[in-house]
């Protein structure tokens, strides 16, 4: 695939937290140019973590890998404790690690599995399994783009939107990622979709996805933040956003705006301790939150706009 293209370099900053803590330290350990976080064992080779703890891994082009990004990281990491108050924090250490070259943007789809969420069954283009009559299945092929399905947020959404699409409604997908949210939307049987992103790289894998699954032709994407949409767009009767609270809080007037009066909404992208404030938001916004699920750190918000 990438024949002839030498693979760019990469370096693993491998940290062992507490399981509860997770998610924030895959933020703290996201600076600069790195984009990814994983969580788990990087290879099978890699030891036990101990009870209540498990691996938490960023990693950063080997050009960004410099001995300043590593002092700024270990000092997030070295202040998380501080920050929390959380005794079990003091102490955590980070690895840093160059890895071999390899083609990591494919490579690791091997570790990929499928998974259900709400009706959805999530699968690769190629797994031929048998399905259940009542499964709604959304082929993807997870890449680079964030949503590969597997995030706690993106499963709460898929769960939340599937008892709320209606046949032929406009929906519109903010921070649409791999535009999973929106192709599922549109395999509930909704007649468009928007969604947008500020990744570059967001819209040609959601025209892709959407391809796959059989619903180009209802969609469309965009690459942007909110100023992508116009007037002309106007209202939807469904606004998806997995997006992150602050930019939730930011727009949440801007989210209520596009929706029509009894319209519903999904967001998500909330960790526990932005989820007062987030919800704050909404209400402020004119928006009424009528149900908020919960996996693991992440909060998920789902109501409609009232008259
Ligand atoms: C948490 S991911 C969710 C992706 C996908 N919707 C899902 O549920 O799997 C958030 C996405 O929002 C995008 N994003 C962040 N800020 C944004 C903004 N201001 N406007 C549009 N997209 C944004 C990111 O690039 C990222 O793809």
């Amino acid at each position: 695939m990438h024949e002839g293209t030498a693979l760019p370099g990469w370096t693993e900053m491998l940290v062992l937290a507490p399981l509860e803590w997770m998610e924030l330290v895959g933020e703290r350990l996201c600076v600069a140019t790195c984009a990814t976080v994983a969580y788990g064992a990087p290879s099978l080779g890699t030891p036990r973590p101990p009870a209540g703890m498990d691996y938490v891994r960023a990693y950063v082009l080997d050009s960004a890998d410099t001995r300043e990004l590593r002092a700024l990281v270990e000092a997030r990491i070295a202040g998380l404790a501080d920050a929390t108050g959380a005794r079990e924090l003091a102490g955590l250490t980070v690895r840093f690690r160059r890895l071999p070259p390899e083609d990591y943007a494919s490579s690791w789809e091997k570790v990929w599995k499928p998974f259900r969420a709400g009706p959805f069954a999530v699968l690769r283009p190629s797994d031929r399994r048998a399905l259940r009559a009542t499964d709604v299945e959304l082929r993807l092929e997870p890449g680079a783009v964030f949503g590969t399905g597997r995030h706690a947020t993106t499963r709460l959404c898929l769960a939340l939107l599937a008892t709320r699409v209606a046949r032929g409604e406009r929906v519109l997908d903010a921070g649409t990622g791999t535009g999973l949210l929106a192709v599922a939307a549109c395999k509930l049987g909704a007649g468009r979709a928007l969604g947008f992103d500020i990744d570059p790289a967001a819209a040609p894998h959601a025209l892709h996805l959407a391809t796959q699954n059989g619903c180009a032709d209802r969609t469309e994407w965009r690459t942007g933040g909110f100023e992508v949409l116009d007037a002309a767009d106007a209202e939807f009767d469904g606004v998806l956003a997995n997006i992150y609270s602050d930019i939730l809080q930011a727009h949440a007037h801007e989210l209520c705006e596009r929706l029509r009066v009894g319209g519903w909404f999904v967001f998500s992208g909330v960790p526990d301790d932005h989820a007062l404030a987030t919800r704050a938001a909404f209400d402020a916004a004119g928006l009424r939150v009528e149900t908020e699920r919960t996996r693991g750190r992440w909060h998920a918000f789902a109501g409609r706009k009232p008259a």
